[in-house]
């Protein structure tokens, strides 16, 4: 090795010893008489010192030569420092140095590689390699590591086995586009990117496998936010001969384990709601329950009165936000406009302020009494100091809206504290859902879900009542993870193919390899995949799975760094029969 130690190893036990170290000058302090350089390496920092009058005057003009970010190797005596620094773990000591080596000489970088850095986020993404020598986004991919290691050891310990599945495939339809992969060999032919590999792992349990799981990269051409990304990570899992029951316990085990190992966080066992009363109460399919502010329905108790807006609407919705009473005009209408911005796109928003007095106060008092308003107060359970803010429209709508307005709310009154955790399970999402432009059902989840046995006759009459027997893990109001009980016999797997409006020849065209499959003794079974990156953020305390990937993709899909997506070459292009005109 180049080097005795690392740079976050030397302790006060260690003074008198003579160390040589690797790494990059972080920082260099030159008073004259006195030198100090930080050297960093993975581990930490370690300050060396030279001095006039005992450093040759060699070394020192040696070490006046080199700049920041240059790589070097130092020799020297651990010594005990006068100042001590008690904000690093090396603190107490310092390498008087004798002997520097330039390892290789760097470019002044185009940012501060520091906690507070001075670089933007287009010119970090583009040195990426620069800004993964930070202190914060190293350790990000340090708490990745440990997640992933932790993972590995809880599924292993219930003998769970990892299998590799191919990357080069068949569209799996999981809802997104597909990114392909032309076939030089086929021409005219493509691959596609898995979405999941969620075929290929129920074909595992066909060939009895029966628990396998896999950290795997998945691809998924679709437009981008702060918890998507093209291509990410899924922790994917299946299990045979097991129910709903048994798959829940199990990755609720894994979910508490991680708490446990890498937050020592015991977590209360999950809360498990159903989507219906996810959507009544709070108007999304991943509450964060971390606070209430449930909905209440007033459709009924507040139409008819001669207010045309409520009157006209399909449903009318409102949350209790409290202790908000004493919120002034001014918070309200930039609340309203909150509301009104395109992001959200409510028409407008009314509020009743419950005053000390047991009076009201709404932006509708021109058509509602006293007595109207208290009626919405005792439905919401509202008390003075209390602040209703109330949203009306077509149902889906100001759900979402809603939804988006108590999210603002909670984060405003401080009711999200991202320290604290709240976990649980959405159950019985409907199987299908009606895409209104396609005119034509589409799988909620995906095609190989099980509609629940109870349902299945629903399917010709009335698919949309049709509940499946899939689940989501919602942590702090992220969707972490989902799966579902798959469909194992041919002719339930037909019956939801026609369903989706396949043909018979489409259907096998597409799905033939895991139709013919189910007919070879398939065994019941059930799984899911959690969204690795997004637990790695949520571990983390951070909105963007980007701060938890290496090298990740910005925006518009693109990584900065090598510049791509490019343009292949007219003879790639040739090889691969692909004619492109960007007319
Ligand atoms: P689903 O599509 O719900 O299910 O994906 C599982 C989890 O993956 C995460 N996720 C993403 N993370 C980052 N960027 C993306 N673009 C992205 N898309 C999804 C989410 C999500 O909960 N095959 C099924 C699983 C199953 O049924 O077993 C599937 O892929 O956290």
């Amino acid at each position: 090795m180049l080097r005795t130690h690392t740079c976050g190893e030397l302790r006060i036990e260690h003074v008198s010893q003579e160390v040589t170290l690797c790494g990059w000058v972080a920082r260099i302090r030159d008073k004259g008489g006195m030198m100090w350089i930080d050297l960093r390496d993975r581990y930490g920092i370690t300050q060396l010192i030279l001095e006039e009058g005992i450093t040759s005057p060699e070394l020192l003009k040696k070490a006046r030569a080199l700049n920041r970010e240059c790589v070097i190797q130092a020799r020297g005596m651990v010594a005990e420092r006068l100042s001590k620094n008690d904000k690093i773990a090396t603190g107490d000591i310092e390498i008087k140095v004798n002997e520097i080596t330039l390892l290789n000489a760097a470019k002044l970088p185009p940012f501060l590689i520091e906690d507070e850095t001075d670089g933007g986020d287009d010119l970090r993404m583009k040195y990426r390699y620069l800004d993964l020598r930070r202190d914060i986004v190293r350790k990000n991919l340090e708490l990745r590591h440990q997640m992933a290691i932790e993972i590995r050891n809880y599924l292993n310990s219930l003998n769970f086995i990892e299998v590799e599945t191919p990357v080069l495939i068949k569209s799996t339809p999981e809802g997104a586009r597909d990114f392909v992969v032309p076939s030089r060999m086929n021409p005219g032919q493509f691959y596609a990117l898995p979405q999941s590999p969620q075929t290929f792992k129920q074909l595992l349990m066909v060939s009895g496998f029966d628990r396998y799981f896999q950290i795997v990269k998945c691809f998924r051409d679709e437009d981008l936010r702060a918890d998507r990304q093209p291509e990410f990570t899924q922790i994917d899992c299946e299990m045979s001969f097991v129910t709903q029951d048994d798959i829940l316990q199990t990755f609720e085990g894994l979910i508490r384990h991680l708490f446990k190992k890498i937050k020592n966080i015991e977590l209360p066992p999950f809360q498990r709601m159903t989507y219906e009363d996810a959507m009544t109460y709070y108007g999304t399919d991943k509450p964060d329950i971390r606070f209430e502010m449930k909905f209440t329905n007033l459709t009924n108790i507040a139409k008819g009165k001669g207010f045309q807006i409520f009157d006209q609407a399909e449903v009318i919705l409102g949350i209790c936000a409290k202790g908000c009473a004493n919120y002034t005009r001014k918070q309200l209408d930039e609340l309203t406009e909150w509301v009104k911005r395109p992001q959200i796109g409510a028409k407008g928003m009314v509020y009743v302020r419950c005053e000390a007095d047991g009076t009201f106060k709404s932006s509708v008092d021109k058509f509602y009494s006293q007595d109207d308003l208290k009626t919405w107060v005792e439905a919401m359970h509202a008390a003075p100091g209390d602040l209703l803010l109330i949203l009306s429209g077509k149902d889906s709508d100001t759900r979402k809206q809603l939804s988006e307005l108590r999210l603002e709310m909670g984060s405003r009154l401080g009711l999200r504290n991202k320290n604290h955790y709240s976990a649980h399970w959405v159950v019985d999402f409907p199987l299908l859902e009606w895409n209104e432009e396609e005119k034509r059902w589409f799988a909620m989840h995906h095609p190989f879900t099980s509609p629940k046995p109870e349902d299945i006759e629903l399917l010709s009459t009335a698919p949309g009542k049709v509940r499946a027997n899939a689940y989501d893990m919602v942590i702090n109001g992220v969707e972490v993870g989902g799966g579902s009980i798959r469909i194992h016999n041919k002719e339930l797997q037909a019956l939801m193919f026609k369903t989706l409006g396949f043909s018979d020849e489409e259907a096998r065209a597409q799905f033939s390899f895991i139709m013919d499959a189910f007919e070879y003794g398939a065994p019941p079974h059930g799984g899911l995949a959690f969204g690795f990156d997004r637990l790695c953020a949520l571990f983390g305390g951070s909105d963007s799975i980007r701060d938890f990937i290496a090298f990740p993709k910005n925006n518009a899909g693109r990584d900065v760094m090598i510049d791509s997506p490019s343009f292949i070459s007219e003879a790639q292009l040739k090889e691969l029969n692909i004619k492109i005109d960007l007319q």
